[in-house]
C-alpha cells in the first residue's frame, strides 16, 4: 500500500476576498490530490483561512466590526470560491478555530521544554502586509522615502516585549536537513535563494506581541498572543489530530509520512525556514516538500487593486466555466513559474485544446455511434493499428499522466494527456469510420471500439482537471465507478458494458465554443 498522502494549501488571510491568485493554488493542489486519490492512495487535504495578525485586526478595527465577526464573513467567501471551483478539499481550516488554538499552544510548550524560547525586547521593522519582520539589511527605499520591505510593502519600527525563539541555533540543522532531503524545497530555484538566506546567517525570531490581542494566547504570558505565523503554520498539524489524536497523527503527520505543501513564492521563507526549525524544535516529523508555485499576473502585470486588474475567480468561472477555467490555469502555466491570463488566452486555449482536440473526438465519435449503430456499443476486432493507438493512450493515462501529478507537473500531465488526444485524432483521420460505413462495416465497428475505450481511458485522466466535464462524460458513456482510476483502467468493462447491452445516447457538446466577452473585446 503507498503511503497516504496530506497534502495542504497555504491558508489565505481573509482581509480582502480571495483573488484569482488563491484559486489557481486550489486548483494546483486540487489536480495534485484529485489525482493522488485516483491512484489509489489515502489523501488528506486541506486548506484554509489564516484569521489571526495585526492585518485582520486592523481591517476589522477600520470597518468598526469585531475580528471576529470580519473573519467569520470574510472565511465565508474562501469556502464559497472553493465550492464553487470544485476544490475536493477534506478539511476547511479556520485558525479561529479553538482545536486550532490547543494546537498552536501545544506547539508552543513543546518548544518551550525544548529551551528555544526567551524573553526580550524586540526593536525592528515590521510589515503589517506581509505580517513580517525584516532586517534593515533587506529594505529598499520607496519612491516618498519610505522603507520598503523586498515584497514592496511598507514597514514599521516596532518596539515590543516579545518572546523570540532560538532560530540561529537552526542554522545547520537546516542546511544538512536541505542537502539530506534535496526535494525539500522545490522548484530548484527557491532552494537555492533559501540555501543562500540560511547560509548568510540566521537570527532568533520574535514569535509574540504586546500591542493587541487578536490571536493565539501563549500559554502562561496572558498579555502575549504568538506572532501569527507561528500559529498559521500550525493549521497543518492542527487538520492532522495534534496533540490530541495520536492515531490521526501517525497516519498523515508521521516521520517519514508523505507530506507536500504547496505554497506561494512569497512565503517560502516561512515554509522552508521558520516553519521545520519549529517542527524540530518540538520534535515532530518534518513535511517531505515544500512547492513554491509562480505569481499569477493579469496580462503580464502583477495584479493589485490600485491597478483595478484583481480577477475575481467567481466571474471568471461564470463566464468561462469552471472546467475551462481549472484546464486553462494548469495548462498554461508551468508550475513554479509566473503565468499570466487574460480573456483571449482563456478562449483560445478551451476552444482549441478542451474543444477541438478533445471534446469533439467524443462527440463526433459518440454521435456516430448513436446515429449508424442505434448506439449500441460497436463490436471490437483489433487490428495492428488500433492495438498501437490504444496502446499509446494507455501509456499516457496509465504512466505519464498519473506520473506527472504525482512529481508535482500538472502541466506535464496535461500535456501528456492532450499527445494522447491528439493521436486518437489522428487515427479517426485516418481509419475514416465514415467511409469503412458503406465499404467494410467490421471494420468500422472495431475503429469506433477502439475510439470507446481511448476517449474512456482519457476522460478518466483528464479528470482531476476538469472533474466535473470529464465525470459527466464518463456518466454518458456509462462508465462504472470502479473503472474511474488510473489502477482499474483497462477493457474489461467494455465487454461487460458492451454484453450488458449499453446503449449510448447522442451526447450534448462538452465544451460549448466560448466567444470573447464583449467586455475584453473592447479593451
Ligand atoms: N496567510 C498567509 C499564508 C499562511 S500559510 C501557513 C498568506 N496568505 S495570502 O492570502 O496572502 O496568500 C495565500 C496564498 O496565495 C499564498 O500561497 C500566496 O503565495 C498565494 N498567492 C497570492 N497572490 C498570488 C498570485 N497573484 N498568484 C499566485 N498565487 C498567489 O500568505
Amino acid at each position: 500500500m503507498p503511503k497516504p498522502l496530506t497534502i495542504t494549501t497555504a491558508i489565505s488571510y481573509p482581509n480582502g476576498r480571495p483573488h484569482i491568485g488563491h484559486a489557481y493554488e486550489a486548483i494546483a493542489t486540487d489536480a495534485i490530490a484529485r489525482a493522488a486519490r485516483m491512484s489509489g492512495r489515502d489523501v488528506f487535504f486541506q486548506t484554509g483561512t489564516d484569521e489571526h495578525g495585526l492585518k485582520v485586526a486592523q481591517t476589522a478595527r477600520t470597518k468598526g466590526i469585531t475580528p471576529n465577526a470580519f473573519v467569520d464573513e470574510m472565511s465565508s467567501y474562501f469556502k464559497e470560491m472553493d465550492d464553487i471551483l470544485n476544490i475536493s478539499y477534506d478539511r476547511f481550516i479556520r485558525t479561529s478555530e479553538p482545536a486550532h488554538h490547543a494546537a498552536s499552544q501545544a506547539i508552543w510548550e513543546a518548544m518551550a521544554a525544548n529551551g528555544d524560547l526567551y524573553l526580550d525586547r524586540y526593536e525592528g521593522w515590521y510589515s503589517v502586509r506581509d505580517e513580517a519582520y525584516y532586517d534593515e539589511s533587506e529594505l529598499s527605499e520607496g519612491a516618498d522615502g519610505a522603507k520598503l520591505s523586498p515584497q514592496g510593502t511598507p514597514v514599521e519600527w516596532t518596539i515590543e516585549e516579545s518572546w523570540f525563539f532560538r532560530l540561529s541555533a537552526y542554522q545547520q540543522k537546516l542546511l544538512d536537513l536541505y542537502e539530506k532531503q534535496p526535494d525539500f524545497i522545490q522548484p530548484e530555484s527557491r532552494r537555492n535563494e533559501i540555501l543562500r538566506f540560511v547560509e548568510g546567517g540566521l537570527r532568533d525570531l520574535s514569535v509574540s506581541r504586546t500591542s493587541f490581542d487578536w490571536g493565539v494566547k501563549v500559554p502562561g504570558s496572558p498579555d502575549h498572543v504568538m506572532y501569527v505565523w507561528v500559529d498559521a503554520l500550525t493549521n497543518y498539524l492542527t487538520g492532522c489530530g495534534y496533540p490530541s489524536d495520536p492515531e490521526r497523527l501517525e497516519r498523515y503527520w508521521s516521520e517519514g509520512g508523505d507530506i507536500v505543501h504547496i505554497i506561494g513564492k512569497d512565503i517560502v521563507r516561512f515554509h522552508t525556514v521558520y516553519w521545520p526549525a519549529f517542527l524540530m524544535s518540538a520534535k515532530l516529523p518534518l513535511p517531505r516538500t515544500v512547492f513554491g508555485h509562480g505569481f499569477l499576473l493579469n496580462r503580464g502585470e502583477k495584479m493589485s487593486k490600485s491597478l483595478g486588474n484583481v480577477a475575481d475567480p467567481k466571474d471568471l468561472a461564470e463566464t468561462f466555466g469552471v472546467d475551462p477555467l481549472r484546464y486553462f490555469l494548469l495548462a498554461e502555466v508551468s508550475f513554479g513559474n509566473d503565468g499570466s491570463y487574460s480573456a483571449e488566452a482563456i478562449v483560445h486555449k478551451t476552444n482549441t485544446e478542451l474543444g477541438n482536440a478533445f471534446g469533439n473526438l467524443a462527440q463526433r465519435t459518440l454521435s456516430f455511434i448513436a446515429k449508424n449503430l442505434e448506439g449500441r456499443l460497436p463490436v471490437p476486432a483489433p487490428f495492428p493499428e488500433d492495438e498501437a493507438l490504444l496502446a499509446t493512450v494507455h501509456e499516457a493515462t496509465t504512466c505519464a499522466v498519473p506520473q506527472a501529478f504525482a512529481s508535482l507537473a500538472p502541466q506535464d500531465a496535461i500535456q501528456a494527456w492532450l499527445r494522447a488526444a491528439y493521436a486518437c485524432n489522428a487515427y479517426i483521420d485516418a481509419q475514416a469510420p465514415w467511409a469503412l460505413r458503406k465499404t467494410d462495416p467490421a471494420r468500422m465497428e472495431a475503429v469506433l471500439a477502439t475510439l470507446y475505450v481511448a476517449i474512456a481511458d482519457l476522460a478518466i485522466a483528464i479528470s482531476p482537471v476538469i472533474p466535473a466535464s470529464a465525470g459527466s462524460l464518463l456518466d454518458h458513456m456509462g462508465i462504472p465507478a470502479e473503472v474511474r482510476s488510473y489502477g482499474a483502467l483497462g477493457t474489461d468493462w467494455y465487454t461487460d458494458l458492451h454484453s450488458r447491452g449499453f446503449v449510448v445516447e447522442a451526447p450534448k457538446p462538452l465544451f460549448p465554443r466560448l466567444e470573447m466577452p464583449v467586455e475584453a473585446q473592447a479593451e
